[in-house]
C-alpha cells in the first residue's frame, strides 16, 4: 500500500480551474483502495501572505467545503488542517538545522515572490522546509503535485537525504507524482485561470452572479450569422473540458455553421455547469452555512493524522539526541 500525501493551499473559494485541474483528479486518485490518502489544507503556508484572521479561516472552510462537496471521502481518507498538527513545526526546526542556506536562496519560487512583493517575510524563505516537514512527518511515499512544485519536491528529497546521511536511515524519500498533462484551464480572458489574474469562474456563486461571470468570457467580435472557429474561442475551450463527446461535436458544428452567436455558446456553457454540478453547488453552500460540520470533519482527520505524526516524530527526536 502506498501512502499518498498532498497539501492544498487555501487562497479562497476554489475556482473552476482548481476543480478541473487539481481537485477532481485528486479525488479520483483517492478512490483507489490500494492507496491511503492524506490530504491537508496548508493554512500555515497561507499565513505567508494572508494576515486577516477572518479571511484565513473562511478560506480554509471554503477549500474544505469544495473538496467534500465534490465527493472526497474524509472518513476513508485522512483530511486535516496543517495548523492542527503542531508536530509539523517541531520537525521543521530539525530540518532547518540541516538545510543549507544557499539551497533556499536559489529556489525559483522564493526568487519570484521576493522580486514581486515589497514585504518579503522569512516565512516565504523557509516555505520549502515547512513543505518538507509536511511530507516527511507522515512517511509519505507519493506526493502528487503540479509542475510548479517540482523544485520544492526535489528539496524535500534532498533534505531527507541530508538527514539520513547525518543520523542514519530515518526518513522515507518521497516520490513526486507530477502530472505533466495537468491541463491549464483558460480563464475568462484566455490566460491561465487564476485568482491573481481575476479571470476565474466561481461555480459556487448563485445563478445570477455565475451567469454574469460566464457572460464576461472574452471572444472576438464576429457577428451571429458568421461561421466561427471553436479552437480559438475561450467559451469553447472551457466547454470542451466538461461536456460529453457528442455535445462537443455538436458545439463545434454550431460554431462552423454560423447563425450561432457567442451568447448562445455562453448560455449553453452556463446550463452545462449548473446541471452538471447542481448537487455539488448545493452541498457546498449547505456546508458553508453549517461550518461546524466542516470543523468536525477536520478535527476527526487531525486526530488520525496526529497519531501518525507523533510516532514518526518520536523516531526523529531519538535520532537527533533528545
Ligand atoms: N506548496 C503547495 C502549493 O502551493 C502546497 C503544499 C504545502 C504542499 N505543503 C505541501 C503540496 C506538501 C504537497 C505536499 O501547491
Amino acid at each position: 500500500m502506498a501512502r499518498i500525501l498532498t497539501g492544498i493551499q487555501s487562497s479562497g473559494v476554489p475556482h473552476l480551474g482548481n476543480l478541473l485541474g487539481a481537485i477532481i483528479p485528486a479525488i479520483r486518485l483517492s478512490k483507489d483502495p490500494k492507496n491511503e490518502s492524506l490530504f491537508f489544507i496548508a493554512d500555515m503556508h497561507s499565513l505567508t501572505s494572508i494576515k486577516d484572521p477572518k479571511i484565513l479561516k473562511e478560506n480554509t472552510y471554503a477549500t474544505a467545503a469544495a473538496w467534500i462537496a465534490f465527493g472526497f471521502n474524509s472518513e476513508s481518507n485522512i483530511f486535516y488542517r496543517q495548523s492542527d498538527i503542531p508536530e509539523v513545526t517541531e520537525l521543521m526546526w530539525y530540518l532547518n538545522c540541516i538545510s543549507p542556506f544557499p539551497m533556499l536562496a536559489n529556489a525559483h519560487s522564493f526568487k519570484d515572490k521576493s522580486n514581486k512583493l515589497h514585504n518579503v517575510n522569512t516565512g516565504l524563505f523557509t516555505y520549502p522546509i515547512l513543505m518538507a516537514a509536511d511530507i516527511l512527518l507522515y512517511d509519505a511515499n507519493i506526493v502528487p503535485v503540479g509542475k510548479d512544485q517540482k523544485q520544492h519536491l526535489e528539496m524535500t528529497r534532498d533534505i531527507a537525504r541530508f538527514f539520513n546521511n547525518i543520523y542514519g536511515d530515518t526518513l522515507i524519500i518521497p516520490e513526486p507524482k507530477i502530472d505533466e498533462r495537468i491541463m491549464t484551464i483558460p480563464g475568462t480572458n484566455g490566460q491561465k485561470m487564476s485568482k491573481s489574474y481575476n479571470n476565474f469562474i466561481n461555480i459556487f456563486l448563485p445563478d445570477k452572479k455565475l451567469h454574469k461571470q460566464i457572460m464576461s468570457i472574452e471572444t472576438d467580435s464576429k457577428g451571429v450569422e458568421e461561421s466561427k472557429d471553436p479552437s480559438t474561442c475561450n467559451v469553447f475551450k472551457i466547454y470542451e473540458l466538461m461536456a460529453t463527446e457528442s455535445d462537443v461535436v455538436q458545439m463545434k458544428k454550431n460554431y462552423r455553421e454560423g447563425n450561432y452567436g457567442y451568447g448562445h455558446a455562453k448560455q449553453t456553457l452556463f446550463e452545462l455547469i449548473t446541471s452538471k454540478y447542481s448537487l455539488e453547488r448545493i452541498r457546498f453552500n449547505e456546508l458553508m452555512e453549517n461550518q461546524n460540520i466542516i470543523e468536525d470533519k477536520l478535527l476527526k482527520g487531525a486526530k488520525k493524522a496526529r497519531s501518525i505524526a507523533q510516532k514518526v516524530l518520536r523516531r526523529i527526536r531519538t535520532k537527533v539526541g533528545y
